[in-house]
């Protein structure tokens, strides 16, 4: 348990900083151009240190892991990482922008990859070319998220993060899209994460915002207290999720740990410095002593950002979602 009693039981390891999106409130192309110093070869954490961090974490009491990046796909042979996950007694998900899912779907779901959560912030291939800036479409997402589900990765969940004057008008469309699916979808406040993106509370669109947007909607009871989004079902009976990370935080059930590519361990999304892990692994420390640098790290923890957020000023350094993967 941390200082605000909250046990760790879910975690979200970044298994690369690079991402074949450009996402303007995530990676914005100035920001992240070709010159951008990514993180190297030797910094960034073998599949067997991950699995050997992985193993150590699920000792201490985690039960799902979460495959992220930047983009989890574009690190190659990710299906061997997911083949050691799986032997170990966790639900293993992925958060991927899906396009690399036609070629990557079958290996990663005989793996033992679990599920799936695709990020797509909109329909319209304008709008979406528009906001990822990268030259994929949104068809090439919906080929990534009909490969997932021919192959079981389902139920699938899509994240769109609502950002003013760039894609409230996606709302509609999307629910539309997948309706009577067995797919749910998620509106995500859009977070002030890192600093790159030139975030302001102008550009939020509040949950209650979408809620009239969409208009009627019925709450579903949540399954496990540190979900994220709360559920609702349409007037056509299709679920949504609303993630009211701003609005509404949701930190006093926050069971979350995250690993940035380079093994480093990140108590809270907004944290500007995280606990170097990886060095201890590569001069040799025991399981036993990692896990102890570990859960005393844990047992420090006071994060809950969300909820002072506007009580704190702004931290320059802080890490940017690319780093952590959300
Ligand atoms: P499942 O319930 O297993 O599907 O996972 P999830 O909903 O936790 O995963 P997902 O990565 O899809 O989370 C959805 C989004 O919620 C993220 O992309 C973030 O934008 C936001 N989010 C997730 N965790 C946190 C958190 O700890 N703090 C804040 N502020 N936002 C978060
Ligand atoms: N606010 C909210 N969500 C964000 N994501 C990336 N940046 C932000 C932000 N500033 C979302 C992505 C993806 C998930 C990993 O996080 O769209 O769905
Ligand atoms: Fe976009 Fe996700 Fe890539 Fe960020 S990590 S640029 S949100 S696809
Ligand atoms: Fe957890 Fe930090 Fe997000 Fe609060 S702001 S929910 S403590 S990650």
């Amino acid at each position: 348990m941390d200082k605000l009693n909250r046990p760790l039981i879910d975690l979200r390891i970044s298994v690369t900083d690079k991402c074949n999106f450009r996402c303007t409130y995530c990676m914005p192309r100035e920001v992240f151009g070709n010159d951008f110093p990514f993180m190297g070869r030797d910094e960034i954490m073998t599949f067997e240190e991950i699995d050997r961090l992985a193993g150590i974490f699920v000792s201490l009491g985690v039960e799902k892991i979460r495959l992220t990046g930047g983009e989890p796909l574009l690190r190659r042979n990710l299906h061997n990482l997911v083949s050691m996950l799986a032997l170990r007694d966790v639900e293993i998900a992925m958060t991927t922008n899906g396009v690399l899912l036609p070629r990557y779907a079958p290996a990663l779901s005989a793996a033992g990859l679990n599920r799936v959560t695709v990020s797509l912030d909109a329909i319209d291939e304008a709008t979406f070319a528009k906001i990822t800036d990268s030259g994929h479409t949104v068809a090439s997402v919906m080929a990534g998220i009909e490969a997932a589900e021919s192959v079981g990765l389902g139920p699938i969940k899509i994240n769109t993060v609502v950002k003013r004057n760039s894609n409230e008008e996606e709302v509609l469309d999307l629910i539309e899209r997948f309706s009577n699916r067995d797919i749910a979808i998620r509106f995500i406040e859009y977070m002030d994460v890192g600093s790159t993106n030139g975030w302001s509370l102008e550009d939020v669109v509040s949950a209650e915002e979408i809620r009239q947007l969409i208009g009627e909607l019925k709450p579903i009871p949540s399954v496990k207290k540190s979900d994220v989004a709360k559920r609702y079902e349409t007037a056509q009976g299709d679920e949504v999720g609303l993630i009211t990370s701003v609005t509404e935080p949701f930190c006093g059930n926050c069971t979350r740990a995250r690993i940035s590519a380079d093994g480093r361990f990140y108590t809270c999304l907004f944290s500007s410095r995280g606990l170097d892990l990886l060095s201890p692994i590569r001069m040799g420390s025991s399981d036993e002593e990692i896990a102890s640098i570990i859960r005393s790290h844990w047992q420090e923890r006071e994060d809950r950002y969300s909820e002072i957020r506007s009580e704190m000023s702004k931290p320059s350094d802080r890490i940017e979602m690319s780093y952590i993967g959300g």
